[in-house]
């Protein structure tokens, strides 16, 4: 049986630095995974990119489709945004689309697939007025957002640790979305 397809998107928050390590989770899984990110995460993991595509077998996506190219990854039966910024999180749920992982995010609320988007943001980013918002919008539009209880939880600015990053929780309910 050919295995299940997930899409990884990460934005530019510091668990996006540990993308090497979540790929061989998934893949030990029995995932076949697409890497995409931000502009702003595709600079950050900068001379990791090449060695993620070794790893995955797919380009690393960053940038939108131009006319006229060829789609370049299978389709996914789940996919998910994480590490998401306050940045990202905010971009989603307004429907805009200023780069090829927001894209991704305004077509998957359409077409309604299996979307989880695990925020990254610390506790003084999560009492912005527009995320609660935001976090609100994309769970009414069906995206199974993991924060708070159940989720990823905030912590105070300059505490947070990336390596306590949740995750299990966004691949588990990646799982359970594409059953
Ligand atoms: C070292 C560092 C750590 C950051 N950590 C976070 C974070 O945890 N959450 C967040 O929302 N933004 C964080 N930022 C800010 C984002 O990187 C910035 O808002 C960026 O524009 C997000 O862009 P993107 O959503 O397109 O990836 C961090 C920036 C730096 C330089």
């Amino acid at each position: 049986m050919a295995s299940r397809v997930l899409y990884l998107l990460g934005s530019a928050a510091p668990p996006v630095l540990d993308f090497a390590d979540v790929v061989s989770r998934v893949q030990a899984d029995g995932w076949s995974v697409c890497v995409g990110l931000t502009p702003t995460a595709a600079d950050w993991l900068g001379d990791q990119l090449p060695a993620l595509e070794q790893q995955t077998g797919h380009p690393v996506r960053s940038t939108p489709r131009t006319p006229g190219d060829n789609e370049v990854w299978p389709d996914a039966d789940a996919a998910i945004v994480a590490p998401a910024s306050l940045n990202t999180v905010n971009v989603a749920a307004l429907g805009l689309t200023p780069n090829f992982l927001a894209g991704y995010v305004a077509e998957a609320i359409g077409k309604q697939w299996p979307l989880v988007v695990m925020p990254c943001v610390n506790s003084a980013y999560a009492t912005h007025p527009q995320f609660g918002r935001s976090i609100e919008t994309l769970r009414s539009a069906g995206v199974r957002v993991l924060f708070g209880e159940g989720g990823f939880q905030p912590d105070p600015p300059g505490q947070g640790d990336r390596k306590a990053y949740p995750w299990a929780l966004a691949l588990d309910a990646a799982r359970s979305l594409a059953e």
